[in-house]
């Protein structure tokens, strides 16, 4: 089975209650939103979009801006696609690809890059991740924001937990990314861009930023 048709498969039935019931436990999704303050006319560009429930929060509190997204199955972009015509709103520019295949400059035909790239609690379950956080920031304008936010290695939490979370994610092809912040910062040092990360309830979830054009590690 092809990754798009393992996606498609995950969500067929789920993407009508994904927003009801992800809401709890993908934590830090509205701390990334809040954190991005766009300027009018700016690219959005988000990676593994679903439903389109991050970009509709961002499209309503920032309509002027342009949003796009990708994602590897086309049941979860009807869907997102739905959700905005839903609210008459315009829905994003949206196309089916894997993250870590494809050049999102050329696959969106934006040769000026993306002010704003988002990996919203993708990147635990694209296979090649790390080539994928390489090529968002290879797709950023000169002064553009890759932002992400996924699972974190819940260190402050009890090994029982964790035990439990993992297990249970696994049905849903969530996978470890416990590198993610190493892997960001050595992207960040590579492209002399600032970085910066935030733990979310005890590293439950980590919520990062690789600004270019801002060279400063934290
Ligand atoms: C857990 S959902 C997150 C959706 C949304 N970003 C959010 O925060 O609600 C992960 C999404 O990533 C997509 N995805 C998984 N692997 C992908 C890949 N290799 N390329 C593009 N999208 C992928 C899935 O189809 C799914 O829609």
């Amino acid at each position: 089975m092809s990754h798009n048709e393992l996606m498609d498969k995950t969500y067929r039935f789920q993407r009508y209650i994904y927003d009801a019931t992800r809401k709890y436990f993908l934590l830090g999704r509205d701390r990334l939103i809040d954190s991005l303050e766009p300027k009018p006319g700016a690219r959005i560009l988000e990676v593994g979009v679903g439903t389109g429930r991050n970009l509709l929060c961002l499209a309503k509190k920032y309509p002027e801006c342009t949003y796009y997204g990708l994602d590897a199955s086309s049941l979860m972009l009807e869907t997102a696609k739905t959700l905005f015509t839903k609210k008459g709103l315009t829905p994003p520019k949206l196309k089916e690809a894997l993250a870590e295949k494809v050049d999102y400059r050329e696959l969106f035909d934006v040769p000026e890059g993306f002010d704003y790239i988002i990996f919203s609690y993708a990147i635990s379950m694209i296979p090649a991740w790390e080539e994928s956080l390489a090529r968002g920031v290879e797709a950023l304008s000169p002064h553009g924001t890759l932002s992400v936010v996924d699972f974190g290695d819940q260190a402050g939490h009890p090994h029982i937990f964790r035990t439990f979370l993992w297990k249970w994610l696994g049905f849903f092809h969530v996978h470890k990314r416990f590198s993610l912040l190493g892997s960001l910062e050595g992207l960040a040092i590579k492209a002399r861009a600032h970085f910066e990360y935030e733990s979310v309830v005890r590293n439950y979830a980590w919520v990062a930023h690789v600004q270019l054009g801002q060279e400063k590690t934290s």
